[in-house]
């Protein structure tokens, strides 16, 4: 039975500071009452208000970002509970949980460039894979800037969350928009053709990728019909976070690694998935 990770906690944090960020999101910045290790990026947070402002059930979010003690969400609000989050003020204290889940596979240097496809705030987990990647992750190669490429799509360059901060890291960062009001007008998995048209990317490329439901499953028949290797970081909903409330079920593919077994619980065994182990189509729509 999968359980959640042993270096997970429940702790207090309290809140440093919560900065507007593009058209609807914050980036929130948190210390908690203990100290953490340095977290694998795509790995995730629970995290709810003490107080009745937020549900009774927290909400889970990536690591953007760790500064020394101190841990960066970057939160699109939606509904009741990332309200709640972004409407606090520094010292309101939140309820942690984590860090949980797997996080990313090794971005070793060396092999076919690596290419991060977001969609909107499915950036998220990114931030930390370039830093990661950059640094060398698991006693792997480095990866040079150059095999780095972080493909950033949204509906509006409003929802581009802080895509100067990615510039920053001296990755090839690359927009699409669907108004085309930044970089290339159309969705992320066009840029990427279109790149690959070019020259830019070669056709051979270790592909990860994180954003709305929709464009996970396109990008997985894309990576599949070219038999590239390819990572999602899924943000399906959840209720406990630590495998007990069956909230999070990912159908798997029969023909995968994971056999017969049909569902895979999304936060203990996940979030992050490569595709042939889990069958998205089948998802509830
Ligand atoms: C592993 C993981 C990592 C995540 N990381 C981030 C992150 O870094 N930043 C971030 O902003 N969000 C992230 N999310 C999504 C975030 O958890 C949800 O947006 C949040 O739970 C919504 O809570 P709410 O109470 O504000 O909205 P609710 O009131 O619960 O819902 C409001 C509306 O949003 C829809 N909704 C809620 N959750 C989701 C979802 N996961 N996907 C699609 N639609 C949804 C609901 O169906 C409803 O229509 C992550 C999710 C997972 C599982
Ligand atoms: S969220 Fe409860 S089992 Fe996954």
């Amino acid at each position: 039975m999968p359980a959640p990770p042993p270096d997970a906690r429940s702790f207090r944090s309290a809140v440093v500071s919560v900065t507007p960020c593009g058209d609807d999101g914050v980036l929130l910045r948190i210390r908690p009452e203990r100290e953490l290790p340095p977290v694998r990026a795509s790995r995730f947070f629970m995290l709810r208000r003490e107080d009745a402002l937020s549900p009774a059930i927290p909400r889970p979010f990536s690591i953007y970002r760790q500064h020394g003690h101190e841990l960066e969400f970057l939160i699109k609000v939606m509904g009741k509970g990332t309200s709640a989050l972004a409407h606090s003020v520094p010292g309101t204290h939140l309820r942690t949980i984590g860090p949980l889940g797997n996080g990313w596979p090794t971005l070793s240097g060396g092999g076919a460039p690596w290419v991060m496809l977001a969609g909107g705030v499915g950036s998220a987990p990114f931030y930390m894979a370039i830093e990661q990647a950059l640094r060398g992750m698991d006693g792997a190669r480095p990866a040079a800037l150059s095999e780095l490429h972080f493909l950033f799509g949204a509906a509006r360059s409003g929802l581009l969350y802080d895509v100067a901060a990615f510039e920053r890291l001296g990755v090839r960062v690359h927009t699409a928009t669907i108004d085309g009001s930044h970089g290339h007008k159309g969705n992320v998995l066009a840029l990427l053709e279109t790149l690959q048209r070019s020259g830019t990317l070669p056709e051979r490329l270790r592909v990860l990728a994180c954003g709305p439901e929709r464009m996970l499953e396109a990008v997985a028949s894309w990576c599949d019909a070219r038999g590239l290797d390819c990572w999602l970081s899924l943000e399906t909903l959840m209720g406990c976070g630590v495998g007990i409330c069956n909230a999070c079920p990912i159908p798997t593919r029969r023909e995968g690694p994971r056999g017969a077994w049909p569902n895979v619980k999304c936060c203990v065994e996940g979030p992050v998935f490569k595709t042939d182990e889990i069958a998205l189509h089948t998802l509830g729509h």
